[in-house]
């Protein structure tokens, strides 16, 4: 059954604000199978990991603008040097976040340089303050960046690369206020512009500097870190994750109830209100908007799957996580005006992950057919919208039901993503389009019959995006309906 039509506005003579490209970044942290035994792969321990040309090309289809690695709680945990020079020489440590395995550094700065090379990606750089010093940090700083002329410098060259890499982005820590030290907000400031003094610039390379931002909606945190330390700081870095049940015990990815559907879209969604208010304080101590509001992770998080190892945060990833991005991203791309950079955890078997890999195959998860829907907003310009189109509820949630993201690309062309979360009834929509004319209109349409609709290595296909029908201009009048538990791509000329 479909309800009345609803009104959507699409201004699209008033855009101003372009959503960064970079709100679509992903994360590569060394944890459970991402790395090793993900993108990296080989056949035996006595070969050199080397990166699956498979995922490369499966990042690339999705335009990824850049990579966030090495964690994560393990990036305070890491230190850079042990993963340069010749692999035999490369000494062992004991990932202990992440279940007390060894991880013998086969992957370091050089293997991850060519990675982001090869994804045509920017890297973006956590860095060492919990167990770090500011002379490490400052030093792998100079090895990616230093032209010449510096014992850094050389060293990379001794290493077999003459050019640096150029690297901008640049974490000064991973979640300070936890597993990257337990510090105050007070103390990490100071400790933030200590390291950050020690990022020179080299060459044409301005270091762009991201402090640990909030846990979530810890608005003290961004309080004091603007007050402090704002003049030193390009990105602030907040962590947001949702799940249901509780940290202790949270739900199943694929096994669920309505109730925990609706649970899980109701949090993606309150995300809208914990950006308003983060940017509320970012206005105030720059009301210029210089300091970009960073989300460098975020996601679903649900319990392991049976029989893997808990510490490696293996799940899976059903048409309920693909809402729950498009819910999020419609939102960051909401926030366009101070939300530049965002990372999804994380990239391959681990959390949300875009891929999943099992021995030589691999999957594409719904959620990595949101991000592939969503390239088309890549650095375009947002168009605002005004849009209501009833409420979803159950038992005693309510929320909008359809959230959605207009934009404009450079060739002229208006893309309108609308999400309709309510897993049971289509949603009929009747949008004007206010400012220019449109004459034709396609689409694209991402959903299944059932809510926990995944894809696995029997079925990689059972969740992937078809063609929409739905759509009708008559006139400037564009009516949509859409089905229950959908995302709809539209594309207009
Ligand atoms: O993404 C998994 C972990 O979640 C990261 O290592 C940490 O930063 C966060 O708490």
């Amino acid at each position: 059954m479909s309800q009345q039509p609803q009104a959507m506005v699409v201004n699209a003579d008033l855009g101003r604000d372009t959503i960064s490209r970079h709100i679509y970044g992903h994360f590569a942290e060394h944890l459970g199978r991402l790395i090793y035994d993900g993108i990296w792969t080989r056949k035996s321990a006595a070969e050199p990991w080397r990166i699956r040309d498979d995922i490369v090309r499966a990042l690339r289809a999705i335009k990824i603008p850049n990579l966030r690695w090495p964690g994560g709680c393990f990036a305070d945990y890491y230190h850079w040097r042990d993963g340069i020079g010749a692999r035999e020489t490369r000494p062992s440590l004991v990932n202990n976040n992440w279940g007390g395995v060894t991880e013998d550094n086969g992957v370091g700065t050089h293997e991850f340089m060519d990675l982001v090379t090869q994804l045509g990606a920017e890297p973006y750089i956590v860095g060492n303050v919990g167990s770090g010093s500011v002379r490490e940090m400052s030093e792998w700083w100079e090895y990616v960046n230093q032209p010449g002329g510096s014992p850094m410098a050389e060293l990379r060259r001794r290493n077999g690369r003459d050019a640096p890499w150029n690297v901008r982005f640049w974490g000064v820590g991973n979640e300070s206020w936890g597993c990257g030290g337990n510090m105050r907000p007070e103390y990490y400031a100071d400790e933030f512009k200590r390291y950050a003094g020690f990022l020179p610039t080299y060459g044409r390379v301005r270091p762009f500097r991201i402090a640990t931002g909030p846990n979530d909606e810890d608005n003290n945190w961004t309080e004091v870190m603007m007050r402090e330390a704002g003049q030193m700081m390009d990105g602030l870095d907040l962590h947001r994750y949702v799940l249901t049940g509780s940290w202790s015990k949270k739900g199943q990815a694929t096994v669920f109830s309505e109730a925990e559907w609706a649970e899980l879209m109701q949090k993606a969604g309150q995300l809208d209100e914990i950006l308003t208010r983060q940017s509320t304080i970012m206005d105030r101590y720059d009301p210029a908007r210089r300091i970009w509001l960073i989300v460098g992770e975020w996601g679903t998080w649900h319990q392991t799957e049976p029989a893997t190892n808990p510490a490696f945060l293996y799940q899976q990833n059903t048409l309920r996580d693909a809402l729950a991005a498009s819910v999020m991203l419609n939102i960051f791309n909401a926030h366009a005006e101070r939300v530049k950079m965002a990372n999804i955890a994380q990239a391959v078997n681990v959390l949300q992950a875009m891929i999943l890999t099992q021995g030589d195959k691999m999957l594409l998860t719904p959620t990595y057919h949101v991000f592939e829907m969503y390239t088309v907003h890549h650095d375009a310009l947002r168009l605002p919208i005004t849009l209501d189109a009833g409420r979803y509820t159950y038992g005693d949630r309510a929320m909008p039901a359809v959230s959605a993201t207009a934009s404009r690309d450079a060739a002229g062309r208006i893309h309108v993503t609308l999400t309709n979360i309510d897993p049971n009834q289509a949603r009929d929509v009747g949008a004007s389009i206010r400012g220019q004319h449109v004459t034709l209109v396609t689409g694209r349409v991402l959903s299944a019959e059932t809510m926990n609709a995944h894809n696995t290595f029997d079925q990689p296909d059972a969740v992937h995006p078809a063609r929409f029908d739905g759509a009708k201009l008559v006139g400037e009048t564009l009516t949509v309906r859409l089905p229950p538990k959908s995302i709809v791509s539209l594309e207009l000329r």
